[in-house]
């Protein structure tokens, strides 16, 4: 049954992104509104963090299918993006999730060495970021986030964005990304990665001395809540530090967030809340749902060679994957190919349900992640 829902949803998600890309071409969509999508509807344009996650969908599907189209419009909103890098200033941690999921996956779908030099230029201004005292990347310039002191921030968010570090570093042979990639997760192990394993969504730090010195709040209920889509940055995160350094710390910390994560979604039917530690008025995430489903299937594979009787947490892992990605199908997903977006049910953070239940592009490229690893056609960007 499983294995026939994997394959039924991967005919669905061609038709439905094949429809989709003919629409939007190398617009860059966010959030559909009456049932399309606009380009760049966010007041920050450009620079809104979100917008490689059209072209990484794009490049999963060139990828998983081979047809040109996806390849053609990719490359266009890969070269809207490139101008970003000319404006180091106006860039913040998730200059990650912009240039991994664009011109880094470029460079792996295709070898072009534009691309390659635009990931190197994004991976220069993260490491730029890079608080020696501290050991963390700074997320925010000063007054980037009207009303708030962002002054000392790491989230944990950025777990993610270190991919561009390590993988820098393995494209160019040049060790100081991954040392400061790793410097980071060693941070965000000590301050973000509880011991239950739940993580805070923000820690601040203190830029001059390096001490830890508060958890403000963030997207999630309160500082000591548990956001979902928090959760799953911080599952996926430390999988991917695993797979590029090999310490078993991370596989640890990942381990206990994938099975923190299990039990709190398993708990509401597989369904995940916006965060699992805040009263509940009945507001899921299903973004967190997709990113905690890919992030298993990710350890899936991680814990299947680390030995530790991994082959069966292996097993877990794929069938708790499998159980979110078809709850949230069957209550979220909308496959009718006339209109944008697929997975309903988002959330933007919990003191805020402007956008509840909306379908949010990082959901989509999520589900498209997990639906190509369970047919074999994932291209590994993180
Ligand atoms: N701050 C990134 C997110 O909303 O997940």
């Amino acid at each position: 049954m499983q294995e026939a829902w994997s394959k039924e949803t991967f005919q669905k998600l061609q038709t439905k992104l094949s429809a989709e890309a003919d629409r939007v071409k190398s617009s860059i969509p966010f959030i559909p509104m009456q049932g399309h999508y606009r380009d760049l509807m966010m007041p920050g344009g450009l620079h809104w963090w979100c917008n490689g996650f059209w072209p990484g969908m794009l490049w999963q599907m060139y990828s998983a299918t081979g047809e040109e189209k996806y390849r053609r419009f990719a490359e266009e909103v890969d070269a809207r993006l490139a101008p970003l890098l000319e404006e180091p200033e106006k860039m913040d941690h998730d200059v990650g999730f912009l240039f991994i999921l664009s011109s880094l996956a470029e460079y792996k779908a295709t070898g072009n060495e534009t691309a390659k030099e635009r990931a190197v230029r994004a991976a220069d201004i993260l490491a730029g970021r890079f608080n020696e005292k501290g050991d963390y990347i700074e997320a925010w310039n000063p007054g980037t986030i009207p009303g708030t002191d962002t002054t000392g921030m790491m989230i944990a968010d950025c777990m993610m964005n270190l991919s561009l570090l390590y993988n820098v570093s393995e494209i160019t042979g040049d060790a100081h990304y991954a040392e400061i990639a790793t410097r980071h997760a060693d941070t965000a192990l000590r301050v973000l990665a509880r011991q239950d394993g739940s993580a805070a969504h923000i820690g601040r730090m203190d830029p001059e001395t390096g001490e830890f010195k508060e958890y403000p709040a963030g997207q999630g209920y309160d500082p000591e809540s548990s956001w979902s889509r928090g959760q799953s940055w911080i599952l996926y995160g430390f999988t991917n530090a695993y797979l590029h350094t090999g310490r078993k710390e991370y596989l640890e910390a990942a381990k206990r967030t994938a099975n923190y994560c299990i039990a709190a979604v398993a708990a509401f039917d597989w369904l995940p809340v916006v965060d699992f530690r805040a009263p509940q008025d009945g507001r899921y995430d299903s973004t967190a749902g997709m990113a905690i489903a890919s992030g298993l299937l990710e350890l899936a594979g991680a814990v299947e060679g680390a030995g530790d009787l991994g082959q069966y947490d292996k097993d877990v892992y794929e069938r708790a994957a499998l159980k979110i990605l078809m709850a949230c199908d069957e209550k979220f997903d909308r496959w009718d190919p006339e209109t944008d977006g697929i997975v309903s049910g988002g959330s933007l953070r919990y003191h805020d349900d402007r956008m509840a239940g909306a379908s949010i592009i990082y959901g989509d490229y999520y589900l498209t992640e997990a639906v190509l690893k369970l047919n074999g056609k994932y291209l590994s960007v993180w």
